[in-house]
């Protein structure tokens, strides 16, 4: 067992930047919706979507701080991590969402790495024909992605560092830790 190290980013910070993430992603899909004649408290408008396992923390808090009519739909994709902290490949769980088309869609994830997590979603939930598709991470690493992909909404930038805590794990444990930690002596 690897023990987790000096803390990153803390509660407060994290908890303060959320409430700037929900305004920012609040004032988007407020303009879109305007656009089309409706408003934040139209029903069925808007669908957010956290990847499971590693965003549930920060979807937590970030859906809380929204003032939207919103519907979740859950998605699982495997990253084959395990003990390691590289990113091997990722491929879906389960089935998609089926009823995104024309909707407002917002994934959520707890860091943009690689990007084949995040490339593979935006990729085949833009398949789905949505009105509009938004990717919002709470971290985005510093390095070059294996895959092409943007986030549009972030809340912290951090170097290329292996974090815990606040929903991210390193082989199933940490998550529960309520600041992001980097990890001490992991590789990769
Ligand atoms: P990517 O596919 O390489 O972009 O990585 C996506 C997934 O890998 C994230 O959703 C995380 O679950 C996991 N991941 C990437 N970097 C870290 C990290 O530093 N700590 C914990 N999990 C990570
Ligand atoms: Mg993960």
């Amino acid at each position: 067992m690897i023990p987790p190290g000096d803390v990153l980013i803390g509660q407060r910070e994290i908890a303060s930047r959320i409430v700037d993430l929900a305004r920012d992603l609040a004032g988007e899909l407020r303009r879109d919706l305007a656009e089309e004649g409706a408003s934040l408290d139209t029903p069925g408008r808007v669908v957010m979507i956290p990847v499971l396992s590693g965003s549930i923390i920060f979807f937590a808090d970030l859906v809380r701080r929204l003032p939207v009519a919103l519907a979740t739909e859950l998605v699982s994709v495997s990253s084959y991590r395990g003990a390691t902290t590289e990113s091997l490949g990722a491929s879906l769980e389960g089935a998609l969402p089926g009823n995104l088309a024309g909707k407002h869609v917002v994934i959520v994830d707890d860091i943009l790495d690689s990007g084949r997590t995040l490339g593979l979603l935006r990729g085949r939930i833009g398949e789905l024909g949505p009105a509009s598709l938004r990717i919002c991470v709470l971290l985005r690493k510093e390095r070059p992605r294996d895959v092409p992909v943007e986030a549009d909404l972030v809340g912290f930038d951090i170097p290329d560092v292996f974090v815990v805590g606040y929903g991210l794990d390193y082989d199933g444990h940490y998550r529960n830790l309520p600041d992001v930690r980097l990890l001490e002596g992991a590789g990769g």
